[in-house]
């Protein structure tokens, strides 16, 4: 079924005149222009000074940067000046370790406060920080931080407990630092207590900021071969963060933002600290996980004006139902935004109803480092569209040839490079950035179409990677999970599409010989792979095959399983082996 386009309402009931207009959108433009106008006196280009010390440097300084609530529901206030002193402190910290520019910091930190003073003393020092999600098991951040060559690990008791058995695979780990906000924690050998530290450090930080192309931060993702690999930020992606805060979430001196993106991904840095941050906007970290009265509550205590969500969190709250929404006061919501899978048309029109306003979708990807596709404040949203490009930015389609299609044709999403947040290199394997890029494009990896208005819609992926909830997941990471449990001969993992996550992971397994497919082999698997991976990540099905489909060379054919899975046609099967 086709929507019709929302319009926006007459700019005198709007409750702010928007911060982009059409002529702004379609004129002609140049980054130098945001740079210039976020330049100061000092020229700094960095993210620390940028998102953090020039506001504790002007009025804003008391400011409150981040209200955290914890999940006991007590909250805590920081102000810029604040987190100015404590990332002060933590780069200090740092650097009587001996770290210097270009070394990586790894957290596998809750989404607690001192976070942030990690994240940007890390960053201050022009080391490279390495944000993990919590809830990854101990093979994730194994690779990731044997891949990375961590230096410095920052966690949590709970979290050291989950991983304590990969440390000593990690030799060029130094320091492990945790953040025991109980004070019960009894410190082990080589490891330092956070607050010990900090409270030892000068608050004074009186090295130089980084460059503007000095490598900033880097997030693992996933692919459809191999291990997950790390994209890599620079500084002047700062600039993008800014300049989207502003046109895409719309940001107003007095907003009360919450982006409920877990740090651990892209999302949760650029739209979860750089992009408010930069705009010396307020924000909201609420560090509990999913329910809808929690959430509901958290807009309605906070009066939070700006969200930005997901589309699987949105389909949640739809469950829910519109009465869970109804026992809430959330008037004070200005400005919906959304991001990670698409958003589907009935979930732009719910937000119509429940909230009195669409939902915005737009598009980026962790290569991106920030919102390149949008639908905004000022322009009518068409329901099921991620929007328009950003202004400074040409985004098109492309065929198999890579040259452009005309509108209303499938292809290749693709961006001409030279955005200021594009990803510098896959840590370790340049040659796979290289591949990304074809013709004078960037080749995104997804499928997607543009109407005679030059509105994009997403399509698909054209890899095997699949979108659960809003997070990648690369099928090779599973499968490798899978063959480590003695009775697993082969293992295929595809996305099957689910109403609420997209995609869930399903596993098909074929097992040795002498073992049965029982339901406690299946559990067993289910749960090997949730404490290897993390829960998001495991199978939510796992079926049992007597042999997977393979190519002459024995890859496994996931495309074939997947077929199967859909009841579609097989396709070309002329280089299958067996099935
Ligand atoms: O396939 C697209 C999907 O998520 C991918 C990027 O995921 P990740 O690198 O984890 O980045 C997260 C930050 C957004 C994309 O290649 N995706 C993202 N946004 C949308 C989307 N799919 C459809 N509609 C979107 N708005």
């Amino acid at each position: 079924m086709d929507y019709p386009e929302i319009a926006k309402p007459e700019p005198g009931r709007m409750k702010v005149r928007p911060n982009l207009d059409a002529p702004a959108l379609s004129s002609g433009f140049d980054w130098q222009q945001i740079e210039n106008e976020l330049r100061d006196k000092t020229g700094e280009i960095n993210l620390p000074y940028l998102a953090i010390d020039r506001h504790a440097t002007s009025p804003r300084r008391d400011k409150p940067a981040l209200i955290w609530e914890g999940r006991n529901g007590k909250s805590e206030c920081y102000s810029f000046g604040d987190l100015a002193l404590a990332s002060n402190r933590f780069a200090n910290v740092l650097s009587g370790f001996g770290i210097k520019k270009g070394d990586r910091v790894f957290t596998f930190l809750e989404r607690v406060p001192e976070l942030y003073a990690v994240v940007f003393g890390t960053l201050k020092l022009g080391a490279i920080i390495g944000p993990l999600f919590a809830d990854f098991g101990p093979e994730p951040v194994r690779d990731r931080l044997r891949d990375a060559g961590a230096r410095v690990l920052v966690t949590s008791p709970t979290l050291k407990a989950h991983i304590a058995d990969i440390l000593a695979e990690l030799p060029e780990l130094e320091h492990i630092i945790i953040v025991d906000r109980s004070r019960q924690y009894a410190r082990g050998e080589k490891e330092i207590l956070f607050h010990q530290a900090m409270d030892s450090a000068s608050p004074d930080f009186t090295g130089s900021y980084p460059g503007a192309d000095d490598y900033a931060i880097m997030h693992y993702t996933s692919g459809t071969t191999g291990k997950p690999k790390g994209a890599v930020h620079i500084h002047r992606a700062a600039i993008q963060h800014y300049a989207t805060g502003k046109w895409v979430l719309d940001f107003h001196e007095n907003d009360i933002y919450w982006c409920t993106a877990d740090p651990g991904w892209v999302t949760g840095t650029s739209y979860g600290m750089f992009a408010p941050w930069t705009n010396g906007i307020t924000q909201v970290v609420y560090e509990g996980g999913f329910r809808a009265s929690a959430w509901y509550s958290i807009i309605e205590k906070y009066r939070v004006t700006v969200w930005y969500t997901a589309p699987t969190a949105i389909r949640m709250l739809m469950k829910a139902g519109e009465v869970a929404a109804a026992h809430h006061d959330l008037g004070s919501l200005r400005h919906i935004c959304s991001v990670g899978e698409p958003l589907n048309p009935e979930a732009v029109m719910w937000g119509l109803k429940v909230f009195q306003q669409p939902i915005h979708d737009n598009w980026w990807q962790t290569e991106t480092g920030a919102i390149l596709i949008a639908n905004y404040a000022f322009m009518p949203v068409r329901p099921g569209s991620m929007g328009r490009p950003i202004p400074g930015v040409r985004a098109a389609i492309l065929g198999d040839d890579y040259t452009e299609v005309p509108p209303g044709t499938e292809g290749h999403l693709a961006i001409r490079p030279g955005w200021p947040s594009m990803f510098q290199t896959y840590w370790h394997s340049p040659d796979l950035y290289q591949s990304r890029f074809k013709n004078g494009w960037y080749i995104t990896g997804d499928r997607a179409r543009t109407d005679g208005d030059g509105y994009f819609w997403f399509v698909g992926r054209t890899d095997d990677v699949i979108n659960t909830a809003g997070h990648l997941v690369g099928p090779f990471e599973v499968e490798s999970a899978l063959i480590e449990h003695p009775a697993v001969a082969e293992a295929g993992v595809i996305g099957k599409p689910d109403p609420i996550a997209m995609e869930v992971v399903k596993a098909f397994v074929s097992l040795k010989e002498g073992y049965q497919p029982t339901p406690e082999l299946r559990r067993e698997l289910v749960n090997l792979t949730r404490r290897k991976l993390a829960a998001a990540v495991a199978p939510r099905e796992i079926e049992f095959l007597p042999s997977l489909p393979k190519t002459r060379s024995g890859k496994i054919m996931r495309r074939l399983l997947k077929a199967k899975e859909l009841g579609l046609p097989l396709g070309d099967t002329s280089t299958l082996e067996e099935f």
